[in-house]
């Protein structure tokens, strides 16, 4: 099928996400296009359209938002996967209130009517001495909530990212592909206990 991987980042853990995902979706015989968020892709005439972006400010990166409120509309036919780099991936809850991990993916999801099929956080990286100041500052703040030291860290797994090649391309297959408009009351039918029921029955 024809991917589309649109993506953004400030720092390049993104870009290295999506270089690694481009390889292992065309290893499986995938054709693929990578599009900087800049160079305004349309994601019209894909079978699947993959969104990544960092973790800025609690929340998936305004400028990969900006580019699916610009196409929003086109964005609604297309089966939809993403993957958010980020340095929080557990996530917390503050005063009974969920913060960060797959929290951050929320307005991911709630920008559309048909949302993503699939979505996942993958571990990102910090580096102190690459961090423009402002970023430095924000970052120590940042780490002075959790209680940790600004450090160089790196939560960067290839694994991570194979895990969600292929889970991406499993779930497209059960369900994604019928998730968009028109088609989504049957991906929203669709019995997914039944399926592990019967990859059980499979496994023996
Ligand atoms: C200014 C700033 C704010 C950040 N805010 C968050 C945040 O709210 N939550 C989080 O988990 N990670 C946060 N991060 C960590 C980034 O998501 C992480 O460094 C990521 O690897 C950056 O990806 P990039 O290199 O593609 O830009 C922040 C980093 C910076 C520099």
């Amino acid at each position: 099928m024809r991917i589309l991987i649109v993506y953004t980042t400030r720092y390049g853990t993104t870009e290295k996400a999506v270089g690694l995902a481009k390889k292992l979706f065309e290893e499986r015989n995938h054709e693929v296009e990578v599009a900087h968020v800049e160079e305004h892709p349309s994601p019209v005439n894909y079978d699947l359209v993959v969104m990544a972006a960092p973790v800025y400010r609690d929340g998936p990166h305004w400028d990969l938002m900006g580019w699916v409120e610009k196409h929003r509309e086109e964005l609604e036919d297309v089966p939809k996967a993403f993957f958010l780099v980020a340095m929080h991936l557990a996530g917390s809850v503050f005063m009974g209130k969920l913060h960060g991990g797959i929290a951050y993916a929320q307005p991911l999801i709630e920008a559309f009517e048909v949302p993503p099929f699939y979505g996942t956080l993958i571990g990102g990286e910090v580096n102190p001495d690459k961090l423009s100041e402002e970023d430095r500052r924000k970052m120590v703040r940042f780490y002075a909530v959790l209680g940790e030291k600004l450090e160089k860290k790196s939560l960067f797994n290839e694994k991570d990212v194979e895990a969600f090649v292929r889970r991406v391309l499993l779930y497209y297959d059960w369900f994604g592909k019928h998730f968009k408009r028109g088609e989504v009351e049957k991906a929203k039918n669709f019995d997914f206990m039944e399926k592990v029921r019967e990859l059980e029955r499979a496994m023996g």
